[in-house]
């Protein structure tokens, strides 16, 4: 694909790292002005420079846990832009490891307040906006962990599961009304998570490549970045609602 999302506007939620970093620069690449979503400066001002080499983009601190936050931003980018015709709604964290106490009450309220309120909001706001000019595309990032369960983990697994929930009933909500909205369920992508998560080289890294990864390798972050422009672009014009694994065979086995 190129060009394919030409004079639109997309925002990215965690667009200052990993999946979103991958993924706002292939927004660009498709022609997207795109606006970079991160509460950690460094990052999405590093994306910014990234895409300015290639497009246009802009960046916004928000924390997407907090409502007056995430609506600025995206109110900003209207103001800039003109539209929001795309967004992707990923910011997350990992949370406690799952070797740590699953009843953490604290990890819970983490968890939830950013990996799935998080991406409430910021629904709430992009919808009030894409409702406006008749239309636009969301994705949001759910997990394989949120078509399956592991052990131990389970804010971030209650969390994903929520987001693939969320996803389906918007969908069904704005079916006709120009809006679709898909959610993308990563395996074990390389990035900065996954890198303090499970540790590049560890016995846990070879056991998700040898067993739980059935392709052999953790997936790149480029390879879900493309999952989400299709899901975005006219090209899937008949998708919406669906939970989309980019896991290289995980949820098969
Ligand atoms: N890497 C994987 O294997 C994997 C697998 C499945 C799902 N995911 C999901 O993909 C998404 C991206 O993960 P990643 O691996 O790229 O991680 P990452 O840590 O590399 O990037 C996440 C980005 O989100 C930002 N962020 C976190 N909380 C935020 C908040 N409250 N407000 C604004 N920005 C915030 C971080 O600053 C960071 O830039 C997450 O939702 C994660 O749960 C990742």
């Amino acid at each position: 694909m190129s060009g394919s999302l030409e004079g639109k506007t997309a925002l990215v939620t965690g667009g200052g790292s990993g999946i979103g970093r991958a993924t706002a620069l292939a927004f660009a690449r498709e022609g997207a002005r795109v606006a970079i979503v991160d509460y950690v400066p460094e990052g999405g001002n590093q994306t910014l420079n990234m895409i300015k080499e290639i497009g246009d983009g802009r960046f916004f601190k928000a924390d997407v846990s907090k409502p007056e936050e995430i609506r600025r931003a995206v109110e900003q980018t209207v103001d800039i832009y003109g539209a929001l015709d795309c967004a992707f709604n990923n910011a997350g964290i990992e949370g406690a490891g799952v070797r740590n106490d699953p009843w953490d009450q604290e990890n819970w309220h983490r968890v939830i307040a950013i990996n799935l309120t998080g991406v409430f909001l910021s629904m709430q706001y992009e919808v009030e906006q894409m409702l406006k000019r008749g239309g636009g595309a969301i994705v949001n990032t759910s997990s394989i962990l949120g078509l399956v369960a592991m052990p131990g983990a389970f804010a971030y697994t209650a969390a994903k599961h929520g987001v693939a929930g969320l996803t389906k009933a918007a969908a069904l909500q704005y079916a006709q009304k120009g809006i679709r909205v898909n959610a993308v369920c990563p395996g074990y992508i390389h990035t900065p998570m996954v890198e303090r998560s499970v540790g590049l080289g560890s016995e846990m890294a070879q056991h998700i490549t040898k067993h739980l990864q059935p392709i052999g390798r953790l997936g790149k972050p480029e390879e879900i970045a493309e999952a989400v422009v299709w899901l975005c672009s006219p090209a899937a014009s008949l998708v919406t609602g669906i939970t989309m694994p980019v896991d290289g065979g995980c949820t098969a086995q």
